[in-house]
């Protein structure tokens, strides 16, 4: 039985393979409208979610299969006190798969270690959020046609996203992938990120804090939200929240064919008068979302069609 914690638990072949279904998803629905007949989703979510949730439900459904779940801790059993792991053995005998995530880093793990069923990592903490990945690897190959010679701009909260931390971790397998890490000072990337993954690999990277001064070198924007929930005290927040702004102006900058993609939600980053600006693909990247996770349910349940 397999789990999905990391990216990095697919090999790239494997990535490739499911990139390729996830497109065979997206130009044949029909043919995988049945597929998963009979088999449940548990969706058990600690943490507030729009996207990743209503994505691997409405995965499920297109998928033929039914969905059974909580989205609050507050009106699951975790409010009483039980631990992950007896939550995880009992969703095991109602449900054929459970996408899960948690305020804790390394909670979806536990889980899998107790389950009876594959268990997907859904977001735990500010650590990983593997099937974001998946969703901005299928878009980046889907849109520009290859994962390798890319000059990869991430901006914004490096230090707390964790879609930051996974998508690094995920690129380094491509050859010739440069990255250029915009943050203010006080949100850079964590030093595992760095150190362990950046130079151990010995990756191009670099570090600036303003985003006008690299807007030219980037074929991916990948913007992100200051993640205001995982910040000890509000001031600190109120201040950093405003620091990029993506607006026409800065978009004057950018290459013709330069893509922005961000995880959503957003909140005040990206100006809504980029919205219509034909680079702007995070609405793309958002239906990109239930393709990869169609195929990933497929893969796990070790489903063929
Ligand atoms: C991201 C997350 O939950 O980490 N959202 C998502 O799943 N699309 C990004 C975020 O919340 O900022």
């Amino acid at each position: 039985m397999r789990h999905l914690m990391s990216p990095l638990d697919f090999t790239a072949d494997e990535l490739e393979q499911l990139f390729i279904l996830a497109n065979d998803i997206e130009k044949n629905p029909d043919k995988y409208a049945h597929a998963c007949e009979g088999k449940k989703l548990a969706s058990a979510f600690y943490e507030p979610s729009t996207r990743t949730r209503l994505s691997f439900e409405a995965a499920m459904l297109n998928l033929g299969g039914s969905v059974l779940g909580f989205s609050d801790a507050g009106s699951s059993s975790a409010a009483k006190g039980e631990s992950v792991a007896d939550t995880i053995r009992v969703i095991s005998c109602y449900a054929d798969i459970c996408a899960m995530r948690h305020p804790k880093e390394g909670a979806p793990l536990v889980a899998s270690q107790r389950s009876l069923i594959p268990v997907i990592n859904a977001g735990d903490g500010g650590h990983q959020h593997p099937t974001q990945t998946l969703t901005d690897l299928l878009t980046i190959r889907s849109m520009k046609g290859h994962l390798d010679n890319l000059t990869i701009g991430i901006c914004g909260d490096l230090k707390f996203g964790r879609t930051v931390h996974s998508l690094i971790n995920a690129l380094i397998r491509y050859a010739n992938v440069r990255f250029v890490l915009i943050s203010p000072e006080e949100l850079r990337v964590p030093s595992y990120i760095r150190d362990d993954v950046l130079k151990a690999n010995d990756i191009s990277f670099k570090e600036v804090v303003r985003l006008e001064e690299v807007m030219g070198e980037l074929d991916i924007l990948y913007m992100t939200r200051v993640q205001r929930e995982r910040f000890f005290n509000e001031e600190e927040y109120l201040r950093m929240k405003g620091f990029y702004i993506l607006d026409k102006e800065k978009m004057k900058y950018a290459k013709e064919d330069m893509l922005i993609l961000h995880p959503l939600p957003r909140v005040n980053e990206i100006s809504v008068e980029v919205d219509d600006d034909p680079r702007a693909a995070y609405f793309q990247q958002a239906q990109y979302g239930v393709y990869v996770r169609m195929a990933l349910i497929l893969t796990l349940l070790n489903i063929k069609v």
